[in-house]
């Protein structure tokens, strides 16, 4: 069974306050009933000093006489006996109690007096005696006091004791209530909410909890929760996607098929559609390519193997590649490259980026313009490579999606280019891959340049 984490939490409260509070408690009381007695012992004892006192300076009938008479108006009572323990004068009749604490008490006294009876627990006297001796007559003066009141006193006092006792108890609980509620109502939401990650259900709503740590892991949780989800919603636009992308060419490939296929059509016509089939079936090429790429970038052991080289050398070889598509489009292509340019790059995919950010260039420019690339070293001993075309260019609100898969600008003007909009998240993909980034800036019919830093 699971036992919630505020009950143990309010076990270890409890305990610690039960054990500090006992200890509290007891030091307390003791110490209370301690003090009191000893207010008791001295009370007694000094009034049966003072008595003696008197006696020493007038030892008469008359005296004696006037001390027993003052205590029986008191809660304390006196004996005053001669030395041979023979009672002369009392407060009170002597009980059979009080005769033997007379009796036996120990027979050096100090001037002070002396404690003879201090169980108030069970006796129903606390006793002192004093000496007197005023040269002719000798004698011992005894005090009692009663130790019921004492004992009621202290039953009050345990009452107290227990009631403050029941009212912490009461406290925790409402303590552990709250903790219960401030504590694991959260915790089971947040757990709820994980139960449903695992189920594929991401809509998950966790409420705002504030700074502490679990506000924190609830936070996490929810972001978890937000970002599986757009995962899982980029993942089904990508799929269908794709499945659009491949559908179109090859509702083109199924339609001219079979109309190639139909007798009496001139070699003209039939050839005319071949090409059709044939560059349809380039598009789904090129497409699955990409996508493979993509997907090889994807995985997590994709690695770029750095090495140092010299950058120049490998701008003209892609520019010499790229040469004749330029020239039959009757495009310039100026390469502005200073000689010297280490770089510390993937050759093989630093040539992907430079092609597809050319290809670009070539597909999305009219003739008789120019494109520019441009290579520089920076501060930061990086380099920057810029390509800069003075084509159609991209709308302004386009250019935060175009690094986006599969997509285009208006799918109907790239298609006849046979773009498949993946080329520059690749890119994007492959310079990040290398530490760089990549940016781009552009204005509709006046060109796009694109500047990648690495
Ligand atoms: N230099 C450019 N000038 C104008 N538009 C551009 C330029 N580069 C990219 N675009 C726009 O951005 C979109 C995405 O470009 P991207 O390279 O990703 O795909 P593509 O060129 O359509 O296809 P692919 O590169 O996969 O063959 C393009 O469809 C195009 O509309
Ligand atoms: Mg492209």
């Amino acid at each position: 069974m699971m036992k919630k984490i505020s009950t143990k939490l309010a076990m270890y409260f409890l305990a610690a306050v039960l054990i500090m509070e006992s200890l509290l408690m007891a030091y307390l009381y003791n110490s209370m009933i301690d003090s009191r007695i000893q207010e008791e012992f001295q009370s007694i004892l000094s009034r049966g000093n003072s008595h003696r006192d008197v006696l020493e300076d007038s030892y008469t009938e008359g005296t004696l006489n006037h001390i027993a008479l003052m205590e029986s108006k008191t809660e304390t009572e006196v004996v005053i006996t001669d030395e041979n323990k023979e009672i002369i004068a009392s407060s009170k009749d002597v009980s059979v109690g009080m005769r033997n604490l007379i009796n036996d008490h120990p027979i050096e006294i100090s001037r002070n007096g002396l404690l003879i009876e201090s169980n108030w627990k069970e006796m129903n006297y606390l006793a002192t005696v004093t000496e007197y001796n005023t040269g002719s007559e000798q004698g011992y003066v005894y005090m009692f006091k009663n130790t019921e009141p004492l004992r009621a006193l202290i039953q009050k006092l345990n009452y107290h004791f227990i009631l403050s006792g029941i009212l912490s108890l009461i406290i925790i609980a409402v303590i552990y209530f709250l903790l219960s509620k401030i504590l694991t109502s959260p915790l089971i939401k947040m757990k709820k909410a994980t139960e449903d990650l695992t189920n594929g259900y991401f809509q998950v709503k966790l409420p705002e909890l504030g700074q502490d740590e679990l506000g924190e892991l609830s936070s996490s949780i929810q972001k978890l929760a937000n970002d599986l989800e757009s995962i899982q919603n980029d993942r089904l636009e990508f799929l269908a996607s794709v499945s659009h992308e491949l559908r179109t060419p090859l509702t083109y490939i199924q339609g001219y098929t079979t109309v190639a296929l139909r007798e009496g059509l001139s070699e003209e016509k039939r050839n005319e559609y071949l090409k059709i089939i044939q560059d349809e079936s380039g598009r789904i090429v090129h497409l699955i390519e990409n996508l493979f790429e993509l997907a090889k970038i994807d995985q997590n052991n994709f690695t770029i193997t750095k090495q140092e080289i010299e950058l120049c050398p490998l701008i003209q070889d892609v520019a010499g590649k790229v040469g004749p598509a330029f020239d039959r489009k009757n495009i310039t292509l100026q390469i502005n490259c200073p000689k010297g340019i280490p770089a510390f790059v993937d050759p093989l995919r630093l040539e992907q980026i430079i092609l597809n950010l050319l290809d670009n260039a070539l597909k999305y420019s009219e003739g008789n313009t120019v494109t520019k690339l441009t290579v520089s070293s920076t501060q930061e001993e990086k380099v920057r490579i810029t390509v800069s075309d003075q084509g159609i260019g991209i709308p302004e609100d386009e250019l935060q999606n175009i690094f986006k898969r599969l997509y285009r600008v208006e799918k109907s003007r790239s298609r006849g280019n046979g773009g498949s909009g993946l080329g520059l998240s690749i890119v994007k993909e492959l310079v990040e891959a290398h530490g760089g980034s990549v940016s781009i800036v552009s204005k509709e019919e006046k060109g796009t340049t694109v500047e990648i830093l690495i």
